[in-house]
């Protein structure tokens, strides 16, 4: 019988938990790039209660993307030294860190917003050298792991969409050459550091072209996968029956590939989740706005003073992008 508080292997790491922390906005860092005390507290109080692995807020690839100032960004002079400060605190833990890496807007080679047909190979090889410098700064500031951000509404996830992607080169058309450009950053990576590569991959419309995608992915160097989808504003709220279709796509991709899956959100239910584990082939479990609500939830569930998160899922912390719950009640 599995539980969540089991310690499960995860490729290369053994983890207290099985629920991974996925975060998104820095909103704290808005008027300074370096990181406050605030946020270092943050990854002390995720990492000593319980969580089993940590992957950090957006960490821009770009200075001047769509969500950059919300985000931390690769390309800030102080990302090694604080961030060797974030690693060294939660690795006291023993809680594995990956670094999540991505932009929205494509504007490479002094062109702005590059539309994904329109990409030259001189803008593919920016794009991934790019990737290749991040991924060298993400191993040096400490961290086990990099998380390539190709799900939600990343460029790269365009790139992927074959609604999205109707170029007739080796970067378009079938699946393999819509993931081509993935794949081929990952071998950059692994060719260049040791990081443990995560792939965030979208649930798009296809469900057999989705999977297709998780496969060679996860047959060309992904170390494991994080499960999500394009998201709406009533998408992750409590009782959307869609989130059935991406438990039921994320039990799919377990089953046939063989590095970890973690699903990307949507659960607040310890049973439930408990029940999920045992029942499908998923081992791991992402969860975003619970932490939010209260960054020490899983020591209350591992110590039996609750089993349910309290967050309403109103998204509201989401949409003032904000990594602090704005719901001002007794907890
Ligand atoms: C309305 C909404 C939109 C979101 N959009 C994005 C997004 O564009 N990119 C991203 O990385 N995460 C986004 N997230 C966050 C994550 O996808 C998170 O995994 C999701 O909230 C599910 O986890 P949770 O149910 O534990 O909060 C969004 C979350 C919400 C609620
Ligand atoms: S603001 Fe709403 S969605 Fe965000 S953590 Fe608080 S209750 Fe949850």
């Amino acid at each position: 019988m599995k539980d969540i508080f089991d310690n499960p292997n995860f490729g290369e790491f053994n983890l207290n938990s099985r629920i991974v922390r996925t975060g998104l906005w820095e909103s704290q860092n808005e008027s300074q790039k370096n990181l406050s005390a605030d946020i270092f507290l943050r990854y002390e109080t995720l990492a000593k209660n319980n969580v089993g692995l940590i992957t950090t807020e957006l960490i821009s690839l770009y200075s001047h993307d769509r969500f950059s100032d919300y985000s931390h960004s690769i390309n800030s002079p102080l990302f090694i030294k604080d961030f060797k400060e974030v690693t060294s605190i939660v690795h006291q833990f023993n809680v594995p860190i990956l670094a999540q890496v991505g932009f929205v807007n494509c504007n490479v080679n002094g062109k702005q917003m590059i539309e994904v047909n329109d990409l030259t190979i001189e803008d593919i090889r920016k794009i991934q050298a790019d990737y290749l410098v991040a991924a060298k700064k993400v191993a040096f500031a400490g961290f086990d792991g990099i998380q390539l951000s190709i799900g939600n509404n990343y460029y790269l996830s365009r790139i992927i969409n074959p609604f999205e992607n109707q170029r007739t080169d080796n970067y378009g058309g079938n699946t393999y050459n819509r993931v081509r450009i993935a794949i081929e950053i990952i071998k950059l990576i692994k060719k260049a550091t040791d990081l443990h590569v995560n792939c965030r991959v979208n649930l798009y419309q296809d469900m057999e072209d989705s999977l297709e995608i998780c496969k060679i992915l996860a047959e060309n160097g992904a170390d494991s996968l994080q499960i999500t989808k394009f998201l709406s504003p009533q998408y992750f709220r409590k009782g959307q029956s869609n989130q059935d279709m991406l438990v039921e796509f994320c039990d799919k991709v377990a089953s046939e590939v063989s590095i970890p899956v973690i699903l990307g959100g949507g659960m607040s239910d310890m049973n439930r989740i408990n029940n999920l584990i045992n029942d499908t082939s998923i081992d791991f479990v992402s969860m975003y706005r619970p932490f939010i609500r209260n960054p020490e939830f899983l020591s209350d569930w591992k110590n039996n003073k609750s089993s349910v998160s309290e967050c309403r899922t109103c998204n509201n912390c989401y949409w003032k992008k904000s990594s602090i719950c704005l719901i001002n009640d007794t907890k």
